[in-house]
């Protein structure tokens, strides 16, 4: 279809936030950032390299995608943006916009075989404020196609998913066409369990769009690489929330089956086969598990047998 005016130019429909898995345990409010010389260290850093190095790898749905930001590379040279420690914030919010739709699907990726488009893939993770990752948090995600049109009869190009167990996402898209009025922009609402929705986009370095889109924030800049024949972003949402680790966080060890072989933290494959409850299901779709994501509340991911 043809896009109508620009996102800036009229609101969009409300928020409808996503009912998601049942709030992690252990989301209860901590102490807030630490004063003082603290501050000049990156615990944002220091707690991704202390979850990678504890052997919580960085769980992607997609399977080969790395951290730009983790590797030499373009986007190295860009700061992270924003950082919950630098007293810059939380993340940014913007507007929603007019091609906002509820009820998209639970998937990673959002494109086919056949999208148009240069492949990107768009990973990080969701912190809160005090730089501690959530698991379970909402993010929903919707953009334009190559051709810059958003999908309103339909939800291609729109999808929502849950952090894992490290509060890590991934996401497989392709780089958004452009519209008038607009520099390349993807949308997104994020939401930990149980808080309010932050609405907001992501950008893209080195636009020549960026300098005359009002919308535009430098502060929600991805770091982005070429990869291969697509490329990679990264970006961390810190959202305005206190957070400490639960089960299934980063430095916990994996429950116990609660009632069969299905478990959280495990990166389950189509077809693999699990019982829970006293019920066989078989996945339909790759993941890593988490609580809150348990086979009889997910027919998206468990098919029961
Ligand atoms: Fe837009």
């Amino acid at each position: 279809m043809t896009p109508t005016p620009p996102d800036h130019s009229r609101p969009g429909p409300a928020a409808t936030p996503h009912p998601g898995p049942p709030p992690a345990s252990g989301l209860t409010p901590g102490p807030g950032p630490a004063p003082g010389p603290e501050r000049m260290i990156s615990r944002k850093s220091l707690l991704k390299a202390a979850a990678v190095a504890a052997g919580a790898a960085i769980p992607l749905l997609t399977g080969t995608v790395a951290l730009a930001r983790d590797s030499a590379g373009p986007g190295r040279s860009l700061p992270a943006t924003p950082t919950c420690d630098d007293g810059d914030g939380p993340t940014h919010d913007q507007i929603e916009g007019p091609y906002f739709k509820p009820n998209s699907p639970l998937r990673t990726k959002l494109v086919t075989p056949g999208t148009a488009g240069t492949p990107l893939t768009v990973s990080g993770y969701v912190l809160g404020r005090n730089c501690v990752p959530l698991p379970g948090a909402l993010l929903d995600f919707w953009q334009a196609d190559d051709a810059g049109n958003y999908d309103m009869a339909g939800y291609t190009l729109r999808g929502h998913q849950f952090t894992d167990s490290t509060g890590a996402f991934s996401l497989g898209t392709i780089v958004p066409g452009l519209y008038p009025g607009r520099t390349r922009h993807i949308h997104v609402k994020a939401q930990a369990p149980g808080q309010p929705v932050l609405t907001t986009q992501l950008y893209f370095p080195g636009e020549p769009r960026n300098s005359t889109d009002t919308l535009f924030d430098a502060a929600l800049l991805m770091a982005v690489r070429g990869a291969g024949s697509g490329k990679e972003g990264t970006f961390d949402f810190v959202l305005n929330v206190d957070g400490t680790p639960g089960p299934g966080g980063p430095t916990d060890p994996p429950t116990d089956p609660p009632g069969g072989t299905w478990a959280p933290g495990q990166a389950y494959k189509a077809g693999d086969r699990v019982t829970y409850g006293g019920a066989a299901y078989r996945c339909v779709q790759a993941h890593t598990s988490m609580t809150g994501w348990e086979p009889p509340d997910v027919p998206a991911l468990w098919a029961r047998e």
